[in-house]
């Protein structure tokens, strides 16, 4: 049997769009950009799920941009956070005195972000932020605020746009909401 990555599948239900992300990226961009002026900007994508929005975001914030990325595990295949952040991938250089965006996908327990901070902190970059397409504040296990949102989204499981179940959808243009 192969699984149906369809938007005619009936498990699925779209929450966000592609045009309203678009929409939303374009403006995230020129805020980044307006924020930091002509400055260089290091954006950090966490892999895998900050790969598509990383793309887009990159092009909308336009100037001077470094790409760089993280490779990060912490869900495992499953729906629900493990509370442990696997690193598979590490930066390709040093980021010191570099102004830094890490780009997420999604902030959920606020794990993942909280320990990605931490550790890119101690290589000294000349600030840090970060930027996330989703956020779910209400599921949140360590005090955690983006400096950049998206959207706002209920405690409900999302794919589509980079964010996968099992590996899978992530190549769905919109956000979904999951239902088995
Ligand atoms: C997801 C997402 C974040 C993290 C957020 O990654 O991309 O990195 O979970 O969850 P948290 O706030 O509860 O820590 P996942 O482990 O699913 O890996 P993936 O990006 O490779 O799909």
């Amino acid at each position: 049997m192969t699984t149906n990555t369809t938007t005619s599948d009936q498990r699925l239900r779209v929450l966000i769009p592609e045009d309203r992300l678009q929409a939303r990226i374009q403006e995230l961009g020129a805020q980044i950009r307006a924020d930091f002026g002509d400055r260089p900007i290091t954006c950090i994508g966490v892999l895998k799920g900050s790969f598509i929005f990383m793309a887009d975001l990159v092009r909308a914030i336009g100037g001077d941009v470094r790409c760089e990325f993280l490779g990060v595990s912490s869900y495992q295949g499953g729906t629900k956070s493990t509370g442990v952040v696997k690193i598979t991938k590490d930066l390709s250089g040093p980021i010191e005195d570099q102004d830094c965006i890490i780009i997420e996908d999604i902030i959920d327990t606020g794990l993942t972000m909280h320990y990605l901070l931490e550790m890119l902190s101690v290589r000294k970059p000349r600030s840090i932020h970060v930027c996330t397409l989703l956020d779910k504040p209400s599921n949140r296990e360590v005090e955690m605020s983006a400096d950049y949102v998206g959207f706002s989204i209920p405690d409900e499981f999302v794919i589509g746009y980079g964010l996968d179940l099992s590996e899978l959808y992530r190549n769905l243009p919109h956000i979904a909401v999951y239902t088995p």
